[in-house]
């Protein structure tokens, strides 16, 4: 269904031609991130497929993933809500292993944050991307999601939170995209309580391991 090729687009009307390449081509500007590539390849033709106009985004950090997500929503209209507190106190909540915790305590959400704004005008997404500073928890419940990318805090209370709260906003028909499928922190697989909801809630479509595994779902 949706094939390995980052010349491949879902749409080949003569508009849509060429939006892939600018989205990558703009991720690739941003350096604070870990989305790769291959998964914005496949994040855009998920949004070029199913046109969809609501996509909420759990944990956006620099951008790496909105970016091109937004970009290809250009050419259909369509919302992605970026909900991300930008803040050491919530980055560093139920994580246990060291190296993680030091990072997220000490690395400055607010730079991230402020430079995100600013590509956000410079690539002239402005109507396409609202970003909400707000933890998955505080952030107001946003309905009828298309397309719900889940890639925030690891801990087990917090990513299985995250399932928990959104995906019942996703709409029947809807795609769910989960990042770190097996996030491991002292031995312990944290997002696996997450990663169960999804396969008992939702039809696994697929499972990616690129830098990390992460998966597809279908809402029924
Ligand atoms: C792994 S990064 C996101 C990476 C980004 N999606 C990418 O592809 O580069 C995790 C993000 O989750 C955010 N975060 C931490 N706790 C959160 C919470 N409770 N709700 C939402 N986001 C949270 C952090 O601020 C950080 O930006």
């Amino acid at each position: 269904m949706i094939e390995l090729n980052y010349d491949y687009i879902a749409d080949d009307r003569p508009s849509v031609i060429g939006v892939k390449s600018q989205a990558l081509y703009y991720m690739n500007q941003i350096y604070d991130g870990w989305c790769t590539k291959q998964k914005a390849s496949i994040l855009i033709d998920i949004i070029l497929a199913s046109k969809p106009k609501t996509i909420v985004e759990i944990g956006v950090w620099g951008g790496k993933s909105l970016i091109p997500m937004a970009h290809a929503l250009k050419v259909f209209g369509g919302k992605i809500y970026g909900i991300d507190p930008w803040s050491n106190d919530a980055s560093v909540e139920g994580v246990m292993h060291e190296g993680s915790r030091y990072f997220w305590a000490t690395v400055n959400h607010e730079i991230v944050m402020l430079k995100l704004v600013d590509y956000i005008k410079s690539f002239e997404l402005q109507n396409q991307v609202e970003l909400i500073r707000a933890t998955s928890e505080d952030a107001p419940i946003i309905e009828n999601i298309d397309v719900l990318h889940i890639d925030g805090n690891h801990s087990e209370i917090t990513s299985y939170f995250d399932v928990c709260k959104w995906v019942p906003q996703v709409r029947r028909g809807g795609w769910i995209i989960f990042d770190d499928m097996n996030w491991t922190e002292s031995g312990h697989v944290t997002t696996s309580k997450a990663v169960q909801y999804l396969n008992e809630h939702c039809h696994k479509l697929a499972e990616i391991n690129d830098i990390c595994l992460w998966g597809i779902w279908y809402k029924p």
